[in-house]
């Protein structure tokens, strides 16, 4: 199948590109930097399109060139923050609602699968029960999520037959992510201040992207929630098994997301009821720990 995978250059969108590559696909891969990463670019089948989301002649261009059977839409606005600022807005809502709304109409057009990346924000995360994959408990706390949200919708108005997965806490080595980020904090410190009051599942993009490539390959249309397995924890509790495992004895200090003054407010609860996966036939994916063992594993031989 002749595949275009949006947002290669980012953490989710390079995985799926190359485990498509791996199962002998046929990948458009695209971003907005010039150059794609060089993993992907070494491989026969992978063709990089640049271009920006935010225009939507060069967004219908590259989809004529890459004729795809299927468009799996990773690439997204994520800058949290930023997103808040009044002179993004009406970027970020044309790059995460309104790109993915044309990418909906050309797949529509065309015959070509969407299999859409969404997000744990479209929820507010209040109470601790775990999201379903078809709860429609909408109520995005900040920019981004209300856009993304957008985005779920602009597809299942366009297209009966759709993807849309949602992932939440990932890392992965075509990064910056948060398991980067507590390495870096922790350089030359006795401890670091870590909110204990959001709960998730922290998911390997490598072991997502194998999933997300088993969706879009059937014909299981719907909306499914993606995580690792291995319960729940909380951000601290994730900080604390970073180090444990990179064999860091940097302490942990729990702290409150209120106490943490940011532009964009973050949902508390964003535990996912994955068993839809499982009732279609995909997953389930490793434990969280196991996907995080295997990332730090990976990273010291690169
Ligand atoms: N990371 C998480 O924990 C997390 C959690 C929940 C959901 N998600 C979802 O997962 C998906 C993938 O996220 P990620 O972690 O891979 O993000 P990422 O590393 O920030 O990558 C974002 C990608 O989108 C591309 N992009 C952004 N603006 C663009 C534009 N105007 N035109 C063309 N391409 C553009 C970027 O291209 P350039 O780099 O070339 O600019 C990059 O390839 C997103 O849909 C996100 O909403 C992520």
């Amino acid at each position: 199948m002749r595949y275009l995978v949006t947002g290669v250059t980012g953490q989710l969108g390079a995985e799926v590109a190359a485990k498509l590559l791996a199962r002998g696909e046929t990948v458009f891969g695209s971003g907005r930097k010039q150059e794609a990463p060089k993993e992907l670019v070494a491989q026969p089948g992978f063709t990089y399109l640049a271009f920006d989301l935010a225009d939507d002649t060069a967004v219908k261009t590259a989809f004529g060139a890459a004729l795809p059977d299927a468009v799996i839409h990773c690439a997204s606005w994520t800058a949290v923050d930023e997103a808040e600022k009044e002179e993004n807005r009406d970027l970020v809502t044309k790059i995460n609602a309104g790109s993915t709304r044309l990418l909906a109409g050309l797949c529509a057009s065309h015959g070509a699968k969407l299999l859409y990346i969404s997000t744990d924000y479209v929820f507010g995360g209040t109470g601790e029960k775990p999201y379903g994959a078809d709860s429609e408990d909408f109520d995005p706390l900040n920019v981004y999520g209300a856009t993304k949200l957008e985005g779920e919708r602009a597809v299942r108005e366009t297209l009966a037959e759709h993807f849309v997965v949602r992932v939440s806490w990932t890392f992965g080595k075509y990064g910056d992510n948060f398991v980067e980020k507590m390495l870096r904090v922790a350089q030359g410190r006795q401890e670091v201040s870590v909110v204990d009051d959001q709960f998730g599942t922290p998911t390997y993009t490598s072991d997502a992207a194998s999933v997300i490539c088993d969706i879009a390959e059937s014909s299981e249309y719907g909306t499914y929630n993606l995580a690792a397995s291995g319960g729940f924890v909380s951000r601290a509790g994730f900080a604390r098994e970073i180090f444990r495992a990179a064999g860091s004895d940097v302490r942990v200090v729990p702290v409150k997301t209120a106490d943490f003054k940011s532009p964009a407010r973050r949902p508390l609860n964003s535990r996912f009821d994955c068993s839809k996966l499982g009732r279609h036939g995909f997953g389930p994916l490793p434990e969280w720990k196991d996907g995080l063992a295997r990332y730090l594993a990976e990273r010291k031989e690169s």
